[in-house]
């Protein structure tokens, strides 16, 4: 019964650019007992930690999480339930514990994952989610091209399934982003063509870090393999009322 109340904050690092952090981001970093991030069971790197590790004071503990990189669900279940069960274990010591995601900590994270076991399984603890940059408005800026404009929509979509998402739009949306969408950008661009609407549809990768692509011929980015760190944006133009 000596159990002590920690608070757990889910922190969105922003899309790679060090200066995309958020001050709420670094203030929360710096008063941190211990950091947790994620990374593939395959290596030891985490994207994540790149960007905040400058705003990580030396003294502070920072703990990788392996997850399987798989599509079986009782895998991922158990990695998910083990990580939220070391993350409780800190907060029942009282630690102020930080767990960082790349982007938003809302939009396609493992942090998401990460929030729903603690949530369930620990559900007497506070948590604190500080929101990031996601990886397309940073795209978006980094190319001068407004996302949505007047009434229009943005669809943003895994491409893990390739361009079928959209193609179950009958009326597509004036906007479209893609994440997730390296191993299937040929399906991706073939959906983008076919819905006969997008005037403009671009590849970005490694947004924001210093080896930035940014893809204009998105049929040239299907020749190129490009990795996991790549995103499309496709948009009809004629949306602005103007
Ligand atoms: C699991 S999602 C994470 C999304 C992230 N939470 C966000 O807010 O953007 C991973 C996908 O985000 C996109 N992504 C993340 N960072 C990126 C970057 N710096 N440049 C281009 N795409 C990026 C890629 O499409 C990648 O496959």
């Amino acid at each position: 019964m000596n159990e002590k109340k920690g608070t757990l904050y889910g922190v969105g690092v922003g899309p790679g650019d060090p200066e995309l952090i958020t001050m709420k981001a670094v203030n929360v970093l710096n008063r941190a007992d211990v950091v947790f991030a994620a990374a593939s069971t395959k290596n030891t790197d985490s994207l994540a930690l790149r960007i905040a590790k400058p705003h990580i004071p030396d003294t502070i503990p920072v703990r990788l999480l392996h997850f399987p990189m798989t599509r079986e669900e009782s895998e991922k279940l158990k990695a998910w339930e083990d990580h939220a069960g070391t993350i409780i274990d800190e907060l029942a010591k009282g630690k102020r514990v930080v767990f960082i995601t790349l982007g938003d900590s809302m939009t396609y994270s493992t942090y998401g994952y990460i929030l729903k076991h603690v949530l369930k399984m620990a559900p007497r603890f506070p948590v604190v989610s500080i929101p990031g940059i996601t990886s397309y408005q940073a795209a978006a800026a980094c190319l001068n091209m407004p996302l949505v404009e007047g009434e229009a929509s943005l669809l943003l979509n895994s491409g893990a399934d390739g361009g079928e998402r959209l193609r179950r739009f009958k009326e597509k949306p004036e906007s479209v982003v893609f994440l997730k969408a390296y191993r299937n950008v040929e399906d991706i661009a073939l959906a983008i063509h076919e819905a006969g609407v997008y005037d403009t549809s671009v590849g970005v990768s490694n947004c924001g870090q210093k080896d930035e692509q940014v893809i204009r011929d998105i049929d040239a980015l299907c020749d190129q393999r490009p990795n996991y760190w790549t995103l499309i944006l496709a948009k009809n133009n004629k949306q602005d009322g103007s």
